[in-house]
């Protein structure tokens, strides 16, 4: 008898304690949605511990709340540990403006029912395990202006409905599997600022109307496999400061116009199968602090005067078919060059005494190629160098 009216007891506690759930978190409001979240999610560091019917909803970790505490307009829970699917009961939090759930442990795809949310301004899911394709239904977040989901498991293409996306500033798709082409009509996005493509397995020409991104200031589309001639439109996206387009199959020559683009501090080629002659244009890109153009098929000599590329710091043009010398009034007094890389090409000549006007100089490889001669004693006035690759000098009694 006793045992019977104990389990009784125990179960209507149980009932009441369900009821309670109901009457401070009705099944339509954001803390219900928010418990059935929780639910589909493992939570092994307890950053969901306190998301609980008893404690206002506005104290839970990770939620930020409206000015008038009804609704929640922002949940981060970057780096929380968490891991489980991304439940599509997100749809109901219409008021979310920010969602930051990157750097977890997050399994499964991303829901459609996600691109259901108008007010987000910001979605975050980037450094997880999220597999699946990108849902095309992403082109109806019209307000979204960061958009960062790399660094997944992601596959399929790129949906072209992004490039719908008017308020974007950054689109972050880096470190995926995706394939297909970059969307025809990404110059839409007006006001992108930061556009990471890089280690996908993109294909196909990188789009003439990317000209459309007037705002663009770092684009990086590395390790893919895009191909065709670098559209010379490029060169009007004039607030580049990044462009790495390297390990890629680009062909044909070195647009021009790259040189229109005076803000540029960082330019890596490298890894491509461009071929004609570097243009002396480039010289003009006086921010420039790296330049890698090495490991394609470039021909011609090095036209690149460190006197007018007074910021550049490393230059790597290895592994091309330079010939010619190394210019004679390359460097200058207050040069800033630290890093100098010119092996396996066709250079020749005696060893470029100009170079010792590079007091900067740290790094130093210009070996297989055709240079002639012996290295002059006054390699001494480079402090600096610590590292100097001199093989077929054939100068055996010299050491660093
Ligand atoms: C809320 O629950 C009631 C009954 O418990 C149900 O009729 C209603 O459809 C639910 N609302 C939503 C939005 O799920
Ligand atoms: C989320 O919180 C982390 C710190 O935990 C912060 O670095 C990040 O900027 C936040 N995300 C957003 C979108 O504000
Ligand atoms: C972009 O938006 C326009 C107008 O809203 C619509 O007609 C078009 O289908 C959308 N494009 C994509 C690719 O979603
Ligand atoms: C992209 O990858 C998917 C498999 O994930 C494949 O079905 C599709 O054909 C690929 N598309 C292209 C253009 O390579
Ligand atoms: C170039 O950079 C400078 C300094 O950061 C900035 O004032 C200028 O607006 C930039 N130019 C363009 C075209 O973005
Ligand atoms: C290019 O590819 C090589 C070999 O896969 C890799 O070591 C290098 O880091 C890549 N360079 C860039 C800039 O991504
Ligand atoms: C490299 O360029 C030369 C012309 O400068 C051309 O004859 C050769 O076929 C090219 N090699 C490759 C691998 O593209």
């Amino acid at each position: 008898m006793g045992s019977i009216w104990l389990r009784c007891f125990f179960l209507l506690l149980a009932m009441l304690n369900t009821s309670s759930v109901a009457t401070l978190s009705n099944n339509a409001s954001d803390s219900y949605w928010l418990l059935r979240i929780k639910s589909e999610l493992v939570d092994p560091l307890g950053a969901l511990s306190n998301w609980s019917p008893t404690i206002h909803i506005c104290n839970w970790n990770g939620l930020t709340c409206s000015v008038d505490k009804k609704h929640i307009i922002g949940l981060n829970l970057s780096g929380s540990g968490i891991s489980g699917c991304i439940s599509v009961e997100f749809s109901h939090l219409i008021s979310l403006q920010t969602l930051d759930l990157s750097s977890n442990s997050l399994t499964g795809s991303i829901p459609s029912e996600l691109c259901q949310l108008q007010n987000l301004r910001i979605l975050q899911l980037y450094s997880n395990y999220l597999s699946g394709n990108i849902p095309a239904e992403i082109g109806n977040l019209m307000n979204l202006q960061i958009l960062r989901i790399g660094d997944n498991m992601l596959r399929g293409e790129i949906p072209p409905s992004v490039a719908n996306l008017s308020q974007l500033t950054v689109l972050g798709l880096g470190y995926c599997h995706l394939n297909g082409s970059i969307p025809i009509d990404i110059g839409k996005i007006k006001n992108l600022v930061s556009l990471d493509l890089q280690v996908n397995s993109l294909s196909g020409p990188i789009p003439e109307d990317i000209e459309g991104c007037k705002e663009l200031q770092n684009f990086a589309a590395s390790n893919n496999m895009l191909e065709g001639d670098m559209p010379s439109t490029i060169g009007s996206l004039k607030s580049l400061k990044i462009l790495n387009l390297a390990n890629n199959s680009l062909s044909g020559s070195i647009p021009i116009a790259l040189s229109w683009l005076s803000n540029l501090t960082y330019l890596s080629l490298l890894g491509n199968k461009l071929n004609g002659e570097i243009p002396s244009e480039l010289n003009s890109l006086a921010q420039l602090q790296k330049l890698d153009l090495s490991k394609n098929n470039l021909s011609g000599s090095i036209p690149l005067l460190n006197i007018k590329l007074q910021s550049l710091e490393t230059l790597v043009l290895s592994d091309n078919s330079l010939t010619g010398s190394i210019p004679s009034n390359f460097c200058l007094r207050d040069s800033k060059l630290q890093q100098l890389f010119l092996a396996r090409n066709k250079l020749s000549g005696n060893f470029p005494s100009e170079l010792l006007g590079c007091p900067s100089i740290q790094q130093l490889d210009l070996s297989d190629n055709s240079f002639e001669g012996e290295l002059p004693s006054g390699i001494d006035q480079l402090q600096h160098l610590t590292d100097l690759v001199k093989s077929q000098w054939r100068l055996e009694g010299y050491t660093d």
